[in-house]
């Protein structure tokens, strides 16, 4: 992949909002974490001392708030299937009043755009405190959090301008599955040495530009959908479940509908209740294991007057699907169903005539606990 930002990556050019453009670069910055980061034979390019500490480590312990924090979630999932580490995601601002009972042999990774966020600092204060070593992913270079943590990974994203971080989102999901991939190699897991990182990552940058190519579809299904409902579900499984949460975010940030990421086979606990006539609930279907189950908890909100929408893997999709995705490595693909996701919170709030790069009440980087 030879990739080159565009030079003025802070203008918005053509476009309204940033945030569209910024959900249009990101299979830009898939290619340029490849660049970057893997060698020509699609081989990690991560420092040794950077990898020989994480080796050490018995456990991963991954912190973040917001976004970064729904991207920790799915790095879990990357770190146990590909290094066979045990690995905890932590909210920032929770964990920095926590006692933790702290593993032997802790490493933590924190996850921040803008590498300022002071819920994430105070952790990273505590953690430097025990005398424990740490990695900053962020797209901010000399970041605080990026200084103060013994190791720093750049996302190379470009800037993000919106305060609805989407690309950045991407990127360190992305930038995760590379070091996952690394460290399980450096611990010669069989898993990490077949998964091809290199591939993927080409497989989803080709995905998202199928995906932002749709976009005029995706603007119509928010405007039938969003723009006139009080609430919204997302529902999934496993990472569905944690794509579901991250989709949740985008909808209430931007768009100010009362929305929820939920575990799909949870909602018979309770939540149910809340499922009336026309309340939309989109499920997110990506996982073979379990594309069945969360079928069926469609159909039972359904049953109850609900407006169901589904974003699907091609290989489970089923006619009447809403939105199909190319088909990518089940680790991977949370890089492409929270696409749609991110659409479908631009369009609603750009119909609803809101400020898309400027909600109410937020500030882009949160420097206060
Ligand atoms: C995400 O769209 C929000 N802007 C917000 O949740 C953000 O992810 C959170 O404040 C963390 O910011 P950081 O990644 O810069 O630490």
């Amino acid at each position: 992949f030879h990739v080159d930002m565009d030079a003025n990556e802070t203008d918005k050019g053509t476009y309204p909002f940033y945030m569209l453009k910024e959900i249009d670069e990101q299979p830009n910055v898939m290619r340029r974490l490849a660049q970057v980061y893997l060698s020509e034979t699609g081989e990690p390019v991560i420092s040794d001392k950077l990898l020989n500490s994480m080796k050490q480590a018995d456990r991963i312990y991954i912190v973040g708030a917001g976004t970064s924090y729904h991207a920790g979630l799915v790095g879990k999932r990357l770190f146990e299937s590909l290094t066979q580490t045990p690995t905890e995601v932590h909210v920032s601002s929770e964990f920095a009043y926590e006692e933790p009972i702290l593993s032997k042999k802790p490493f933590f990774i924190f996850l921040s755009q803008s590498g300022e966020t002071a819920d994430s600092r105070e952790v990273l204060v505590n953690v430097n405190a025990g005398g424990y070593e740490s990695l900053t992913i962020t797209n901010v270079q000399n970041s605080t959090l990026s200084r103060e943590a013994t190791y720093t990974l750049l996302l190379h994203a470009g800037p993000e301008i919106a305060v609805a971080s989407t690309k950045a989102y991407t990127a360190q999901i992305a930038l995760e599955a590379i070091l996952a991939k690394a460290l399980g190699e450096a611990d010669n897991q069989i898993v990490a040495q077949r998964f091809d990182v290199r591939h993927q990552l080409g497989l989803v940058a080709t995905g998202i530009q199928a995906l932002v190519d749709e976009k005029n579809k995706i603007e119509e299904l928010a405007k039938a959908s969003f723009l006139n409902t009080p609430n919204a579900f997302y529902i999934g499984r496993g990472v569905d479940q944690n794509v579901s949460l991250e989709a949740a975010l985008k909808l209430k940030e931007i768009s100010y509908v009362q929305a929820e990421g939920f575990a799909s086979g949870e909602l018979k606990h309770g939540t149910i209740a809340l499922i009336e006539k026309g309340t939309p609930v989109i499920g997110i279907i990506t996982q073979e294991k379990t594309a069945g189950l969360t079928r069926s908890n469609l159909q039972e909100t359904m049953a109850r007057g609900a407006h169901i929408l589904t974003i699907v893997s091609e290989s489970l999709a089923k006619p009447g699907d809403d939105i199909v995705l190319p088909d990518v490595d089940e680790l991977m693909t949370p890089l492409l169903s929270v696409v749609p996701t991110q659409l479908i919170a631009y369009y609603t709030s750009l119909n609803k005539g809101l400020d898309v790069d400027k909600p109410r009440n937020l500030a882009k980087s949160v420097t206060v606990e």
